[in-house]
């Protein structure tokens, strides 16, 4: 049983604001609902970062301007293929890195690897499975050459301000003088949207919230009965938070065997999902030098949706 994960449910279930993290929504399952996600027109994230990759692949080389031989290491890397623009520009120029990707889903890892050997077969990868906090304090994907780290997709729209705070210091401690940070951020745009990505007319989102409940009945032998629960979310542009909920449509109880706890819920009751929060320039800003970052160039889609920026150690 993940220890952690049985913690965090029994806190986030039987507080008075119930909570889960959307960190448990990427099981295999939910990996493969996500791409889904990605895929959807109103998703623009995926299309403005894979645009930004794309066209500005030379120019963000270009920038991060590293002279020798380096590491390109992906933090969530999934199977999205985000990076592949980038990388392909890199193995077509004969430009000399390794591409250490790593995630949390082994399911989401081997595909990622399988079609990346297909496309570029000359491509130098060395994959790591895991929770990028732990990869990164554990292993050692530090050298002597020079890192590049990506994190890109808005992740860090996943954090709320102090924790994204707490994961940039911690990259930040575990990089070298000189190596760098791609940082790819979701902007603050017109609210409808932001409101179209999440509250999808396909109910793709929906089910990834809920499949959230199945890993728990699989993993805890839980008996939530998904009929009994609906989604919800909602943009603020007054803070540029989007929160996603899952809503109890009855008063229940729900039993965990392995957990062996009951949880109970009022008619209508919350559990609070997801912060996926959208920047502004300045806040951005604020949050590199807070975590002793020198902001060098930020690259932009045609519509100013996104920013994929260049922070340097
Ligand atoms: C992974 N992350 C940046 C996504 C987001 O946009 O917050 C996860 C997601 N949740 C709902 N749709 C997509």
């Amino acid at each position: 049983m993940n220890q952690t994960f049985a913690k965090d449910l029994i806190e986030g279930l039987s507080s008075k604001n119930k909570h889960l993290s959307s960190k448990y929504f990427y099981d295999d399952t939910g990996s493969k609902i996500f791409q889904e996600i990605m895929e959807m027109p109103e998703y623009y994230l995926t299309s403005s970062e894979f645009e930004i990759l794309s066209l500005q692949a030379k120019q963000i080389i270009d920038a991060v301007n590293f002279n020798q031989p380096f590491n390109i290491v992906e933090l969530g890397a999934g199977d999205g293929m985000k990076t592949f623009k980038l990388l392909e520009y890199l193995v077509n120029h004969n430009i000399d890195f390794y591409y250490v990707p790593i995630d949390i889903s082994q399911g989401a890892m081997n595909s990622l690897v399988d079609k990346l050997k297909a496309k570029l077969p000359t491509l130098n990868i060395h994959p790591r499975v895991g929770d990028y906090f732990e990869v990164l304090s554990k292993e050692n994907v530090q050298t002597t050459i020079p890192s590049l780290l990506l994190f890109l997709g808005s992740n860090i729209g996943n954090y709320g301000n102090d924790e994204a705070v707490k994961l940039l210091s911690l990259f930040n401690k575990n990089m070298k003088d000189g190596d760098k940070l791609l940082l790819g951020v979701d902007l603050q745009k017109n609210p409808i949207t932001i409101k179209n990505a999440y509250d999808d007319p396909y109910g793709i989102t929906k089910r990834f919230n809920l499949n959230l409940l199945t890993r728990i009945n699989d993993e805890f032998e839980g008996d939530f009965r998904l009929d009994d629960f609906d989604f919800y979310c909602h943009y603020n542009p007054e803070n540029g938070e989007v929160n996603s909920y899952l809503i109890s449509l009855r008063k229940q109880s729900v039993f965990l065997k392995k957990l062996n706890q009951e949880f109970h819920f009022n008619y209508d009751e919350l559990i609070w999902t997801e912060l996926s929060k959208k920047y502004n320039l300045n806040e951005i800003n604020q949050l590199a030098q807070t975590t002793n970052f020198t902001v060098e160039q930020h690259f932009l889609d045609c519509k100013h949706y996104f920013t994929n920026i260049i922070l340097k150690k």
